[in-house]
């Protein structure tokens, strides 16, 4: 099994795919699955694919549970340079966030968990997500029904931050609300020895930066994490002449349903405030993206138990003010009910950071990372039994 998935996790680092280009990647994961007798489920997906592992021990109750596990595929658009045996054999493409791990230990995990179904009472979904890249590639999953019967959703990321065998969990809040806005300030445009001709944008721009940085010491509570970045700042093309417009760019990353609300008022008041008081205009374009990833706390406790009986370590996991599409799953608006979710780190050896161009996974990861996540998975399931 080791050798076997090995392998496999080498084909994957290979043969990188950016997101929803994963078309070598799906067929191969197709290939593997339908080999270990696991049911591919009929979506009309693009790429990435919804396999699913039945039991077939009969629930005393008759209850029929299903719970989930997402395993994203897609690589990143950089130029490999870890000098490994099994690089990427395409250039300028590379499994630089160890999704081809992610892949792998998926795989193993259902075929595990295919292996002994007679002890498996209930249904686990894998899913093979594409573009978490984009952060957008769940939503491609979440437009079929594949939610419609999971009661809890799983998922893990690759952490080059500790050694093989060490497990990061933490309750609550891991990765944040993504939001992105785009600022255009409106004035008019004059010559540079006569402002007073016009209504000069820079000064404006400026001022809004320095206004939207005041939100968070002001606004948010000190207790909360958050953050505001102006990442993006144009206006004019020359010396002498004051432009008309300048435009801003930038980023607001909130763990509080609530921050994440008042962050949006706030920027649209203080950039609105702030062109009217310099005689401009301004138009704001707020982009929602991926919300919080919250870990439920009995979940949460499992992955610990789980650990220690394969005699793995945990540790905190860090939480990120960075996002994971993953919580697309948890999204109460959009699935319309409450499904708890869990976002586990698994240590991968003591590497680059993920998105560097010498990021590495330790393959002696692969086989434990697999078991670990089927047992997880499998006793997931006889809880929701006694629950
Ligand atoms: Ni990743």
């Amino acid at each position: 099994m080791e050798q076997y998935l090995i392998g496999q996790f080498e084909w994957f680092h290979r043969h990188p795919e950016l997101s929803y280009e994963e078309v070598d990647t799906t067929a191969k994961i197709r290939e593997l699955l339908t080999e270990a007798g696991i049911e591919i489920l009929p979506y009309p997906l693009a790429t990435g694919l919804v396999a699913a592992v039945r039991g077939s021990k009969e629930a005393v109750d008759g209850t029929e549970h299903t719970i989930a596990l997402r395993c994203d595929i897609d690589a990143l658009p950089i130029v490999e340079e870890t000098g490994i045996s099994y690089a990427s054999e395409c250039k300028g493409k590379m499994h630089a966030c160890g999704h081809d791990l992610h892949i792998t230990a998926g795989i193993g995990a259902a075929i595990l968990l295919q292996e002994c179904r007679e002890e498996l009472c209930g249904t686990v979904k894998f899913i093979f997500q594409p573009g978490e890249e984009d952060a957008r590639g769940a939503l491609k999953i979440l437009e079929t029904d594949v939610m419609d019967d999971v009661e809890r959703i799983w998922g893990f990321h690759a952490d080059p931050t500790n050694e093989v065998g060490v497990i990061g969990i933490r309750e609550g809040y891991v990765t944040a609300a993504v939001d992105r806005f785009a600022i255009r300030v409106k004035g008019i445009g004059c010559h540079g020895a006569h402002p007073d001709d016009g209504i000069d944008p820079i000064p404006v721009a400026a001022a809004i930066v320095q206004g939207l940085h005041s939100i968070i010491g002001r606004n948010i509570n000190a207790f909360h994490p958050a953050l505001l970045s102006v990442t993006r700042i144009q206006a004019g093309a020359t010396w002498n002449v004051i432009p008309a417009a300048a435009e801003l760019e930038g980023t607001v990353r909130t763990m509080q349903r609530e921050d994440r609300a008042l962050y949006q008022r706030r920027v649209r008041e203080t950039v609105e405030g702030t062109a009217a008081a310099y005689g401009a205009t301004a138009e704001i374009t707020w982009i929602e993206s991926a919300p919080a990833t919250y870990n439920d706390g009995k979940m949460a406790q499992l992955c610990e138990k789980i650990a220690q009986s394969q005699g793995m370590k945990t540790v905190p996991e860090e939480q990120s003010l960075g996002g994971d599409d993953f919580s697309y799953y948890m999204e109460e608006e959009r699935i319309g009910r409450q499904v708890p979710g869990c976002y586990l780190k698994i240590g991968t050896g003591v590497a680059h950071p993920i998105h560097h161009p010498a990021f590495c996974v330790d393959e002696n990861v692969i086989l434990p990372a697999a078991k670990y996540l089927a047992k997880v998975l499998a006793e997931d399931l006889d809880n929701m039994l006694n629950e």
